[in-house]
């Protein structure tokens, strides 16, 4: 139409023309603005479009923009006016995992006014066509990975009230344009990588500002600008962790609307400027934390008791309640930890009738903690450790309904600790180690949520508690460094601690088993009192040392009663001597395999010359029999043996075992008082002589094989032979070794012929047996497999270690489980309890069989595996094939076989 029009213009032109030419143009004008409107309304569907094309959307979450489906309006994300035709005001297409190019197009849309893309994977720079969408009243870009400056031109965007970039990785300074955005009230910049200083300018036409958040951008070094406290909306000011240093404006006592203020992880210095929190009467959260400053509170700052009571007198007052007293009222928490504050803690605080977090750990507070206002207070967690705190534990504490941390350790806290300090029924954990607490703990019955309880290094006496022991979930317990005395609470072992430490009391008797089981002996030591496994005492010497202490007048009348005694005796004695050798043949005999001499020919091969040990119950002899055999003669001397008849039907039965890892008995002699066992000898000695006298190294594979057939042997006893047997003194000195190293055990049965009673102190007077003794023997009357389970442990360790169990004659006389248990509480120290002389090849096989022998040695009897178990897994040690590494230097073998 144009080119028309420019054709007919050189023409000659009538009136007529002239007039056929405006109506023309009018036409024209009609056209196109038809035309115009038209097209605005297709377009923003194609702009719409336009936008999806540039975009990646893995999650299909535009799946349904498209044109055939629905209007535009109703598509995901978009909001319309109500205009006609409507028009798209809002994209709000926030954490839909989109990513790509944020297309120019979206800022032709005439009306949108928010614009969301929030929490997706842009990354790309901010687009700076965005700043063309001026109608923009918000834009939260927050949650993507967003890169570049902030662009001057961010200033265009005029009518923009919320603004957040927050958590992308935005650089460069916060540009001093963004002044000119003078109606934001939400500012959000936090966790980007911006830098530089803060302009102070930036802020001054900032003053509709409700939420500033600057926080988390580590680069940022500035000083506070005094002109963020003229930004009197200001309910949110958020600028932790960031780089700001010096002091705090004095302007921010302005902020008269501010909710929460946070300052924390900066470099702040100086005093909190005085006069704080006066006019703040909306405060609910102040954080100072982790900065420099100093200085101290005003004391009557937030004195929310003063409000109490006068709220209690209110008819007496005339409503005009001074600021200084309201200003808190609404604070619930505040935290001031880690920095260098000191002068008196304001004492308002404790009291204020929203508090429920009080955090200033870390200063040089001083004053006392109130007596809390216990049932009303709302408080739940107070730290105030390593301060210089004085008086005493508040008396409230235990009646404060939501407490559930309560730690004020490192303090001169003094007097005794209230009844009910734990009885919060929220409170889980209690510090108060480090101060001068006295007096006695109490019996803590209603603490049912404590987990950690905390009170070394104070001046407690008295017993522990034995009520600990039945609270359900207790953890923690360091009672160290005080004045506590009496038992460890047997019933403690019923809890799963995971640390208890009263090191350094005057605790005496023995330690609850699973106590010293698994803990470092540093736990417990400075105890003098203290016995049991792994501790400088055992249970039974002590209980000795302490009879023999208290009961030395009494050992002084028995030592003469028992000297006359020994007169009477001695002079009895001949006539008894004579009436013995008269009644030799009284003997009753019975051999259950042939031995090829008589009785007496047995008997009187018992001199001195055939004796090769004397043990717990008797003297042994080695006896030669024609054709160089020899058998082992025990000669039980016991008050306690059995009647003949009862050893008669006893030793039939052991007579019976029948394993090639049991020694047999080949018979017994008896006579009053007088039990001669008679057992098969084997060639090698015992194990003991060949650990103790080494004629030749054991190597690691005999050593294994002796382990196994010990076990063997013993799960035999346990399990397959009827009636089940224990052995119940199992020591290397009762494993005799067969020719080709096969061991035989000795030695059980005895407790069959022997009356418990003297079986159990002959036993117990045995100083060879007693590294064996599993530590729970002397607690229980009854003897069980998992003694002789831990005997055998022991034995397996002195196969690993090269060690006799008990070296009572080294520089460390330790028996072998304090030994093996202390080195391995050394960093990497099992690779050092296995004997040095064994080579490198088979360390593999003796670290596995050393974790068995600390499983048969555990303190706890159910933690001991069954005999059974012990074979299986001796066994299965034999099949260890030696690392690949260790064989190949180059490419593994192939495993598929
Ligand atoms: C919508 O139209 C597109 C082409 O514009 C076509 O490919 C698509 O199949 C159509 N979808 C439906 C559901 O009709
Ligand atoms: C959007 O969809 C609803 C029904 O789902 C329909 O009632 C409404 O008219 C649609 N709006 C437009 C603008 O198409
Ligand atoms: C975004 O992707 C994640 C993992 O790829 C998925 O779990 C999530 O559901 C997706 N979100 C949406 C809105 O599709
Ligand atoms: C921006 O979007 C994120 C993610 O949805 C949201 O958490 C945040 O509150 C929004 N910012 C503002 C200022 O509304
Ligand atoms: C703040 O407003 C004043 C007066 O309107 C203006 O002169 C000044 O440039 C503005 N500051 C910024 C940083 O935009
Ligand atoms: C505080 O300042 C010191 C030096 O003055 C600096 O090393 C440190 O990184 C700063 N800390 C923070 C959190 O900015
Ligand atoms: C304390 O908190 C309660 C509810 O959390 C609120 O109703 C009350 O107004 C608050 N008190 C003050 C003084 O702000
Ligand atoms: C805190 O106590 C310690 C030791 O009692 C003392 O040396 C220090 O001066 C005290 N500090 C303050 C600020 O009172
Ligand atoms: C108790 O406080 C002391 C001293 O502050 C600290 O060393 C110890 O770790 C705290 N105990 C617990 C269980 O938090």
């Amino acid at each position: 139409m144009r080119l028309r029009a420019h054709r007919y213009l050189p023409m000659a032109i009538n009136c007529k023309q002239l007039l056929l030419l405006l109506l023309l143009l009018l036409l024209l004008l009609l056209s196109v603005s038809f035309i115009s409107s038209m097209t605005i309304s297709v377009s923003e569907e194609n702009l719409l479009l336009d936008f999806k094309s540039s975009i990646e959307d893995p999650s299909s979450s535009l799946s349904g923009w498209s044109s055939n489906l629905t209007h535009y309006c109703n598509w995901t994300g978009i909001t319309c006016s109500f205009s006609s035709p409507p028009s798209v005001t809002s994209l709000n297409l926030q954490k839909l995992n989109l990513s790509g190019e944020i297309s120019s197009s979206i800022c032709q849309l005439p009306s949108l006014s928010d614009l969301n893309l929030a929490g997706n994977h842009f990354n790309q720079p901010i687009p700076l066509h965005l700043t063309q969408c001026s109608s923009l009243v918000t834009l939260n870009l927050s949650s993507n990975i967003l890169w570049g400056t902030l662009p001057d031109q961010i200033a265009h965007l005029s009518s923009l009230k919320e603004l957040d970039l927050s958590n992308n990785h935005i650089q460069g300074q916060i540009p001093q344009s963004l002044g000119a955005l003078v109606a934001l009230q939400v500012l959000n910049l936090g966790s980007n990588w911006f830098s530089g200083i803060l302009h102070p300018s930036t802020f001054s036409n900032l003053s509709d500002l409700v939420m500033l958040d600057l926080s988390k951008n580590p680069g940022l070094t500035s000083e506070l600008p005094m002109e963020i406290g003229t930004l009197g909306r200001l309910k949110w000011l958020l600028l932790p962790s960031s780089g700001f240093y010096g002091p705090i404006p004095e302007s921010f006592l302005g902020l008269h609307e501010l909710q929460v203020l946070d300052l924390s992880l900066n470099n702040l210095t100086e005093s909190i400027p005085f006069g704080f929190g006066l006019g703040m009467k909306k405060l609910l959260s102040v954080d100072f934390s982790q900065n420099k400053l100093s200085g101290s509170f005003p004391s009557d700052i937030c004195d929310g008791r003063a409000l109490l009571e006068l709220s209690l007198h209110e008819n007496l007052f005339d409503g005009s309640i001074p600021e200084s007293i309201i200003m808190c009222t609404s604070l619930q928490r505040f935290q001031v930890q880690d920095n260098r504050f000191s002068g008196f803690f304001p004492s308002g605080f404790w009291s204020l009738p929203n508090i429920t977090l009080i955090r200033a750990e870390n200063n040089q507070f001083s004053g006392e903690i109130p007596d809390l206002v216990g049932a009303l207070s709302r408080l739940e967690q107070v730290q105030i450790d390593n301060n210089n705190f004085t008086g005493r534990i508040p008396q409230g504490l235990g009646r404060i309904q939501y407490m559930y941390r309560f730690s004020a350790s490192v303090n001169g806290l003094n007097g005794i600790l209230p009844e009910n300090f734990c009885d919060s029924p929220l409170m889980s954990i209690i510090n108060l180690s480090h101060n001068s607490l006295s007096g006695s703990i109490p019996e803590l019955r209603n603490c049912r949520k404590l987990v950690s309880l905390s009170l070394a290094h104070n001046r407690f006496t008295g017993r522990i508690p034995s009520s600990l022991a039945q609270l359900p979930v207790l953890t923690y317990i360091d009672l160290s460094s005080n004045n506590l005395s009496g038992e460890i609470p047997q019933d403690l072992q019923n809890l799963k601690l995971a640390l208890f430490n009263v090191s350094y009391n005057q605790l005496s008797g023995p330690v609850p088993l699973s106590i010293t089981d698994g803990f470092p002996a540093s736990y417990l030591q400075g105890n003098a009192g203290l016995c049991g496994p792994g501790l400088p005492n055992s249970c039974n010497e002590l209980q000795t040392r302490r009879k023999s202490k208290t009961n030395a007048l009494m050992i002084a009348l028995v030592a003469i009663a028992v000297a006359a005694a020994l007169i009477v005796l001695s002079l009895t004695f001949f006539a008894l001597h004579k009436s013995s050798k008269r009644r030799q043949n009284a003997w009753k005999s019975m051999f259950f395999y042939p031995l090829g001499i008589s009785q007496d020919e047995l008997l009187m091969a018992l001199d001195d010359k055939t004796i090769i040990g004397r043990g717990a119950f008797g003297i042994v002899h080695l006896v030669e029999l024609p054709g160089r055999d020899f058998v082992v003669v025990k000669r039980l001397i016991s008050s306690g043996i059995v009647s003949l008849r009862k050893a008669k039907v006893e030793l039939k039965n052991l007579a019976k075992v029948r394993h090639k890892n049991l020694a047999k008995i080949i018979g017994f002699c008896y006579s009053d008082g007088v039990l001669l066992l008679i057992h098969e000898y084997v060639k090698r000695g015992s194990l003991g002589d060949a650990l103790l006298r080494p004629k030749i190294l054991l190597s690691w594979k005999v050593r294994l094989q002796i382990a196994l057939g010990a076990a063997q042997g013993l799960a035999y006893l346990h399990k397959d032979y009827l009636p089940h047997l224990l052995h119940r003194n199992v020591k290397s000195k009762n494993i005799l070794l067969d020719e080709d190293f096969t061991p035989k055990l000795i030695g059980y049965g005895l407790d069959r012929v022997i009356e418990e009673a003297s079986y159990q102190s002959s036993m117990a007077s045995d100083l060879g047996s007693c590294c064996y003794i599993a530590p729970e023997s002397g607690c229980s009357k009854k003897a069980t497999e998992q003694m002789d389970v831990y005997s055998f442990g022991v034995v397996l360790l002195e196969l690993i270690t090269g060690r006799p169990a008990d070296q009572p004659d080294s520089r460390e006389s330790l028996d072998i489980i304090k030994w093996v248990r202390r080195r391995i509480n050394m960093n990497n120290g099992s690779f050092q309890v296995l004997d040095q002389r064994i080579s490198n090849s088979s360390q593999v096989e003796m670290l596995a069989a050393l974790d068995l022998a600390l499983q048969c040695t555990s303190a706890l009897p159910e933690k001991r595996p069954a005999m059974a178990e012990v074979v299986r897994s001796l066994h299965s040690l034999h099949d260890i094939v030696e690392p690949p590494s260790l064989i190949f230097n180059g490419e593994l073998p192939s495993t598929s076989s």
